[in-house]
């Protein structure tokens, strides 16, 4: 099997380790970079992932490298083709993603400054919190052209808004469709004219109030999990969705995703990062792709542009 490519996850927490261990497991790159401001973690973590290959039968080969917020320990990532920045802080029961916007602005500012400066022809996938500021924050810092920086939080929502619904049903998340767009916060925007299973419209088998209940709980998936964690914040779905997104940029698949992606005249929005369904190959975002929505939604999703516009625009100043 032919590997190639080189994909570099900054921030060796969960997320970050559990996403450099997904995408060590897809067996599809030559190399997989994991860098944290801890000493030897990334070298540690990518020691024991590499040990494990022999039992899971992969040869994609895992690097780890200390690095400073001065840019020390960068060259590990040159030349990568694909960066998942994950640095930043997690939330703490009762906060929201918002909260973390002063710190960890600072923390993915100087991230994207030193990934742009070794890998000038990357694509970024931005994960840290707040997500759709974080993400436009990454495009000032690294200076990319848009369609280069895309955030991932779509893939996460709408896999949670299915597991929601198929376990409220009591059928196979295969048979589930279901879609997410707008912010990666208070003003997402599940849609359930988008949702079927197995085909039929989610309408048919649930009732206004039911559909309501699994959206509202959708909207406040990742808060449920760190309720129970108490510390740190969910990783296995969110790790499973980044990964996904780096796949389809190292293969050029052309993978139809909810991503957070810059948007430019879709729906009558434009000039801000926002969660929509974007074809995704290995130029980052080769088009946002406008879907059938109801009139409500497309209100919905141009609330949220808004909310999410003025945020966005305040992150070159932090
Ligand atoms: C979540 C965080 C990772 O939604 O944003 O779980």
């Amino acid at each position: 099997m032919a590997r190639s490519g080189k994909v570099t996850v900054v921030g060796a927490g969960f997320y970050g380790s559990t996403t450099a261990l997904r995408l060590a497991e897809y067996d599809i790159f030559e190399t997989v970079v994991l860098t944290d401001i801890v000493e030897g973690k990334p070298e540690g973590l990518a020691l024991d992932m590499n040990q494990s290959r022999s039992i899971e039968g992969f040869e994609t080969k895992v690097i780890g490298a200390t690095t400073t917020p001065e840019g020390a320990g960068y060259e590990a990532t040159a030349n990568s083709d694909v960066v998942v920045i994950t640095a930043g802080l997690p939330r703490k029961p009762g906060m929201s993603r918002m909260d973390l916007i002063g710190v960890n602005a600072g923390i993915v500012r100087g991230v994207a400054e030193n990934i742009a400066k070794h890998s000038p022809n990357a694509v970024i996938i931005v994960v840290s919190n707040p997500l759709d500021e974080m993400t436009a924050l990454a495009q000032i810092a690294t200076a990319f052209p848009k369609n280069r920086v895309m955030g991932q939080a779509g893939m996460l929502d709408t896999a949670r808004f299915t597991n929601f619904v198929a376990e409220k049903l009591g059928v196979l998340t295969s048979s589930v469709k279901t879609l997410t767009l707008g912010s990666h916060g208070e003003t997402m925007v599940p849609v359930p004219s988008r949702c079927t299973v197995d085909g039929k419209p989610l309408s048919e088998l649930l009732s206004q109030v039911e559909i309501d209940e699994l959206v509202d709980r959708t909207r406040n998936g990742g808060a449920e999990v760190v309720a129970l964690l108490k510390t740190g914040s969910a990783y296995y779905a969110p790790s499973a969705a980044a990964a996904r997104m780096a796949k389809a940029v190292i293969e050029d698949s052309g993978a139809i995703m909810p991503v957070c992606a810059w948007v430019d005249g879709e729906y009558g929005i434009s000039g801000v990062y926002l969660g929509v369904e974007a074809e995704i190959g290995k130029s980052g975002v080769r088009r946002v792709v406008e879907g059938s929505l109801t009139p409500s939604e497309v209100a919905a999703l141009k609330a949220a542009a808004e909310a999410v516009r003025t945020k966005q625009a305040d992150v070159k100043d932090l």
